[in-house]
């Protein structure tokens, strides 16, 4: 399964995991089956990642605007989510996948908030570390990050003139985490959509015309083949 070294996947990879309505509404199903079937898809991923040895994947799975949809979905994405996570308590050991959580999760049910603490506690050392954004928003997350940053100031415990941009990134939920290297977006849709806003800075983007529910580990090599092609500069030359 190991990739030839020039194709060595990235140690960070952060997938936008969209489509799944499409999907559904392709085999006139309701939007829920979608979600169902994008649920495998990230079992799916998540394994391979782990074969590949990435060892950091991020994947966006509620947006803080994705509460505007209909109380039914959003209802049916939080109980998938639920099975989710109690199977991944289950099998822990198995899966060796360790758990962050990044995004509020007050604003869910204590029921699901206990199951990501959980998950979370559980997994401290395990091999592949997977980022679950839940209710997560770029925007939010640097805003509470600029929060808590003053409400150190305020309260004398740092110097606002030595803030860094190393020491802003430890206040966001991503803290200690490396930027991810490739992010890809599934379904055909060109836009960060309050992704990884800051920590996007230098990411290669790789777009590609795949439904989610239908992301395979053959899509997963073709994002890393692309992302080998580019030209990372970073600024220079
Ligand atoms: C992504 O799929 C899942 C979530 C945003 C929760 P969508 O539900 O956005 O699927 P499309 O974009 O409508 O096809
Ligand atoms: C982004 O997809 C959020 C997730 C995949 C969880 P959306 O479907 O919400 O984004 P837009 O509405 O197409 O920008
Ligand atoms: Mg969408």
């Amino acid at each position: 399964m190991a990739l030839p070294e020039q194709l060595s996947p990235p140690r960070h990879i952060a997938i936008i995991m969209d489509g799944n309505g499409r999907w559904a509404k392709q085999r006139g199903l309701p939007r829920t089956a979608g979600h169902a079937a994008g649920a495998e898809a990230f079992r799916r991923i998540a394994n391979y990642c782990r074969t590949l040895g990435v060892e950091y994947l991020t994947v966006y799975a509620f947006s803080t605007e994705n509460w505007k949809r209909s109380a039914e979905e959003v209802a049916g994405i939080m109980k998938l989510l639920r099975r989710y996570l109690e199977e991944a308590l289950r099998d822990m050991e198995k899966n060796r996948v360790r758990f962050r959580f990044f995004g509020d999760l007050s604003r869910l049910s204590p029921e699901l908030q206990t199951l990501c603490h959980d998950a979370e506690n559980r997994s401290e050392d395990y091999d592949v570390q997977v980022n679950f954004c839940l209710n997560y928003g770029g925007r939010d997350e640097i805003v509470r990050a600029a929060r808590a940053f003053a409400a150190d100031a305020a309260a004398g415990r740092i110097n606002p003139e030595t803030l860094t941009e190393e020491s802003f990134s430890g206040y966001l939920y991503s803290a200690g985490v490396p930027d991810p290297e490739l992010i890809i977006r599934p379904s055909g849709e060109q836009r960060i959509s309050n992704f990884l806003l800051w920590q996007s800075a230098y990411s290669e983007y790789v777009f590609m015309n795949v439904l989610w529910p239908d992301f395979t580990s053959a899509h997963l090599d073709e994002a890393i083949a692309e992302y080998h092609r580019r030209n990372r500069r970073f600024g220079g030359t």
